[in-house]
């Protein structure tokens, strides 16, 4: 950890009182990787994690912007801190994308002024010297940059998972896709050293970590910049050279990586991914439409047949692959024909998994300007009917697993019974069984597929 006297002051005025912290994430992995960080220094700093909200002595907030409905979560929470926040001695804070947003700022300042701490997506190493200023002067901070902050490596960090985990090797998008605004919250394109990225999975391997996902907003374009540019200093400056060390980690059994964009998938990272067992065989590629028209728009930089054909390589080279994918509909000015293009990809490749997405503008994109805009209604529907051809997919594409075997690890017990464990096959399917004598949490097992319950399987662990 580089100095930071802050913690050692936060920890100090804290001494003896047992305060607790309670962390509220919104949004994707990225952030989640920044709240296992947030939680890292609240915990170096002497805070002690509470489940319930009500009983903490700072919350965090850790906030997504991409889609609306994320935004209105947050504030309603916000709101229900109010009361909290008059009966006792509670610090709020708020971080993460959407405060990088200067209109969001505005609105917290006028709207919920009791909020004591904002901050933003380049500044989360400032954590315990804003909560000091807080605490401490009664300061309300606010600590947003709106340059590309430097990576900022070493920060203490408590993992949700004690065997699988999240590493984030780049920071920031230069895509600019038309619709999206995390170009804009996250700043450029920036990636980290590889030997740090190695180090640290080398001691996740040593404290018995058996998968990792390897994070980034476009993470096979690993490195371009600093290639481009000049200035990577290392051998492993491609995403494809960095799976291959990767792999070289004795004790990491699988890795997974999100989000890979299209344009960046080229023939080195296949090869990698052929060669490699370790890697995951459920690869997320997302779509996003399929109609080249719509696609030119959303500056994707891929058609319609690029994609398919990306596809069919893909499946040709890597054995047992599956897929997964991200579709918006009503992307404004999507016609009826356009949207059915969509709907022709999904129904010729067999994906594994559809996250599905209503378009929602993002104030400051360009997409947001249009005056295009596809109606509610119509985006409702449409998102009805792909929702539908989905599920139809899903039904049958479920019925190849009945009597394989697949290699799984034993996450937890099932939410729904509390008496089976459960855990996920390489191609990210939900499977519930038995637990048997000998097998625990965290280790790996052999599980025969039985039964088809559509949003998961039931299997039985085979000796
Ligand atoms: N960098 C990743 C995804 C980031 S956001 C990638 O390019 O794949 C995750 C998903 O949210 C996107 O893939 C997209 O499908 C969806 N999304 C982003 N902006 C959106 C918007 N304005 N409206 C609806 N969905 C959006
Ligand atoms: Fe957004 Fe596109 Fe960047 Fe993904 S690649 S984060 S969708 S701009
Ligand atoms: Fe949301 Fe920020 Fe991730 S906008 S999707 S939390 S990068």
């Amino acid at each position: 950890m580089q100095e930071n006297e802050y913690f050692e002051k936060v920890k100090e005025k804290i001494k003896n009182k047992n305060l607790t912290y309670k962390i509220i994430t919104f949004g994707c992995q990225l952030n989640e990787n920044d709240s296992e960080k947030i939680a890292g220094m609240l915990e170096e700093m002497g805070y002690q994690e509470t489940e319930d909200e009500k009983q903490a002595d700072i919350v965090v907030f850790n906030t997504c912007c991409v889609r609306e409905n994320a935004e209105e979560r947050l504030f309603g929470k916000i709101g229900e801190m109010k009361n909290l926040k008059q009966s006792k001695n509670l610090i709020i804070a708020i971080g993460g994308c959407m405060m990088q947003e200067k209109q969001m700022v505005d609105k917290i300042k006028k709207s919920y002024p009791y909020v004591d701490i904002v901050f933003g997506t380049h500044t989360l190493q400032n954590l315990p010297e804003n909560i000091y200023k807080a605490m401490l002067k009664n300061e309300k901070v606010r600590d947003i940059l709106n340059i590309d902050g430097e990576i900022y490596e070493g920060l203490p960090i408590k993992r949700n998972s004690d065997f699988s985990a999240n590493v984030t090797i780049m920071y920031g998008c230069n895509n600019f896709c038309t619709y999206c605004i995390v170009p804009y919250v996250r700043g450029r394109e920036r990636s980290r050293k590889p030997e740090k990225i190695l180090a640290e999975i080398e001691d996740l391997a040593k404290k018995n970590y058996k998968e990792i996902t390897l994070l980034g907003q476009n993470v096979n374009s690993y490195m371009r910049t600093e290639r481009e540019n000049g200035t990577a200093t290392s051998k492993i400056d491609s995403f494809a050279k960095l799976l291959q060390e990767v792999a070289k980690v004795e004790g990491i059994e699988k890795i997974n990586f999100i989000s890979p964009h299209p344009k960046d998938f080229t023939d080195d990272v296949i090869e990698a991914i052929a060669k490699i067992d370790k890697i995951s065989r459920i690869i997320h590629l997302p779509l996003q439409s399929g109609n080249s028209k719509v696609l030119k728009e959303m500056n994707r930089k891929y058609t319609k047949e690029q994609y398919l054909e990306l596809v069919e390589k893909m499946v040709q080279k890597i054995p047992n692959l599956s897929l997964s994918t991200d579709i918006i509909v009503g992307f404004p000015g999507e016609t009826e024909e356009e949207f059915e293009d969509t709907l022709d990809v999904v129904k010729k490749v067999n994906f594994e998994q559809i996250f599905m997405f209503i378009y929602s503008p993002r104030e400051g994109t360009i997409a947001a300007e249009r005056v295009d805009q596809v109606p509610e209604e119509i985006k409702h529907k449409r998102f009805d009917r792909l929702k539908e051809l989905y599920e139809t997919k899903v039904d049958t594409n479920n019925e190849k697993y009945i009597g394989t075997t697949q290699k799984i690890l034993i996450e937890g017990n099932s939410k729904n019974d509390e008496t089976m464990f459960c855990g996920r096959t390489d191609t990210n399917k939900v499977v519930v069984f038995k637990p048997q004598e000998n097998y625990k949490i965290g280790d790996i097992v052999k599980v025969q597929i039985t039964e088809n319950h559509k949003w998961y399987f039931k299997g039985e662990i085979q000796k």
